[in-house]
């Protein structure tokens, strides 16, 4: 394998390094390029462009493969917890036991919301959507939190990292509280990370809390297939608002307002709302498989399609089992279910979709999970927030603990070129 690379401008000729990753994967280093050339590259969408160089994820589209620092999202999925992935993904290794002890205690001992987070939240009407309210809540408690964005050390970096990561569930569930007009509750130190995020959501005020470990468990799977999924539109947000050393939750609440687009984490929540219109509308798949070919109408079939996965989504094989596993725990029956899967049928046979490598995403089947514990739709992009928390922190700690350069993208511009001032009397 050549390790450079040309390029031949002008009758000149540019020599680049090209590197090679650990899965050998091989990327052209253009770091120099305009400094000796004076040309950039110009990629919209990053479709060939790597950000940066990451020992986190390694995800490969072609065969469907996802590993979180080296373990299979399968193992994982079956074997760990939400909290030990998150310790892998923060710092790289499994938690032997006295280290993930010390880590859910450090977290425990953070889990308090400075009450008058309370008054920001009365301040949002029942009906504003929960992301945005989850995006202003993180970014509010910097004010609470001010030492937060000083992370020159490790230890302070420690510090913010347990602190967002034992007070974000509180917000998530004091966001859905609040929606369903339920009193602000506060967890409990006894209960594991997931099993206390159940408590803080579902916990009606004149009840025992009750656990329950089909729901438990299948939230618990959810939140690390959604753990991380490298430089994706969010996770990038993360790293480039981190970047300008704004600090760690302000980042996140950008990353957040990244992930609400029904394009990326608003998808479980549009695939639910397309799956409830075709039943609402007779349940005739054809029809929408239709309309999601026709290139002069803008429907897309909701949980589709996936910027890197261009065979197969590994999470949308794993929760596709979960989900009939959860429904047939509980014994529910949901029509949508089986819309969803004649949907998916029809769809793998078919040439359009077979023609553009388009195949059910893990956000094809998240949502119906989330209906069948009982989350309410506009919840369901916050409860995928909640799994890529960790996510977003390790890719964050690792873009400070490289030291890397501001996130500042160059542009062609193609407006109007130099004009004398016109003053407002003569237009
Ligand atoms: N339904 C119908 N057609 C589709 C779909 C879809 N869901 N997705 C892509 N296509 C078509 C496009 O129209 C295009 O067709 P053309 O080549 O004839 O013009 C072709 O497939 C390629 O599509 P692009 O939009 O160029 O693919 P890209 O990689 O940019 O987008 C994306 C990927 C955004 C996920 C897209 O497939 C989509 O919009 N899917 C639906 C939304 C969704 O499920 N998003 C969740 C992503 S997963 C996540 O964020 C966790």
């Amino acid at each position: 394998m050549s390790n450079s690379a040309t390029i031949e401008f002008e009758g000149k000729k540019y020599e680049f390094p090209v590197i090679k990753g650990t899965e050998n994967e091989l990327a052209i280093d253009i770091k120099a390029l305009r400094g000796t050339s004076g040309i950039v590259t110009i990629d919209p969408g990053y479709k060939n462009t790597g950000s940066c160089e990451s020992a986190i994820t390694f995800l490969d589209g072609e065969k469907g493969i996802l590993r979180y620092r080296g373990y299979s999202i399968e193992d994982l999925a079956e074997k760990a917890d939400f909290l030990e992935v998150a310790y892998l993904l923060i710092f790289g290794e499994l938690p032997n036991k006295e280290q993930l002890a010390k880590f859910d205690q450090d977290i425990k001992a953070e889990s308090h919301v400075d009450e008058e987070m309370k008054k920001i939240l009365d301040g949002f009407p029942k009906s504003a959507h929960p992301m945005g309210v989850l995006s202003s809540l993180t970014s509010a408690l910097v004010a609470f939190n001010p030492s937060s964005v000083d992370v020159s050390s490790e230890e302070a970096m420690y510090n913010s990292i347990v602190r967002i990561l034992a007070k974000f569930p509180v917000l998530v569930a004091w966001t859905m509280r609040k929606k369903m007009g339920l009193p602000l509750d506060y967890g409990d130190d006894s209960l594991g990370y997931v099993e206390n995020i159940h408590k803080m959501m579902f916990k009606r005020p004149n009840k025992e809390y009750q656990k329950d470990k089909i729901a438990i468990d299948a939230l618990d799977k959810l939140l690390i297939l959604h753990a991380d999924h490298e430089q994706n539109c969010s996770t990038s947000t993360v790293r480039i608002v981190g970047s300008s050393h704004a600090g760690l939750f302000a980042s996140l609440s950008a990353g957040i307002s990244a992930l609400w687009g029904p394009l990326h984490g608003g998808a479980n929540q549009a695939v639910l709302e397309m799956l409830r219109a075709i039943e609402e509308d007779g349940g005739d798949t054809k029809k929408y498989m239709a309309k999601a070919k026709d290139k002069s109408d803008p429907f897309r079939l909701m949980g589709f399609g996936h910027r890197v996965y261009k065979n197969f989504d590994p999470r949308a094989r794993i929760i596709k089992k979960s989900a009939d596993e959860v429904l047939g725990a509980l014994g529910i029956e949901d029509p949508i279910l089986e819309i969803a899967k004649g949907l998916e049928k029809e769809a793998l046979e078919d040439q359009y979709f077979v023609d553009r490598k388009l195949y059910p995403n893990v956000d094809f089947y998240s949502g119906i999970i989330y209906r069948a514990l009982g989350i309410p739709v506009d919840m369901f992009t916050v409860m995928f927030a909640l799994g890529r928390l960790p996510g977003w922190i390790a890719q964050w700690r690792e873009m400070r603990l490289r030291k890397e350069p501001i996130g500042r993208p160059r542009q062609i511009y193609i407006g109007e070129n130099y004009r004398d001032f016109v003053a407002l009397k003569k237009r």
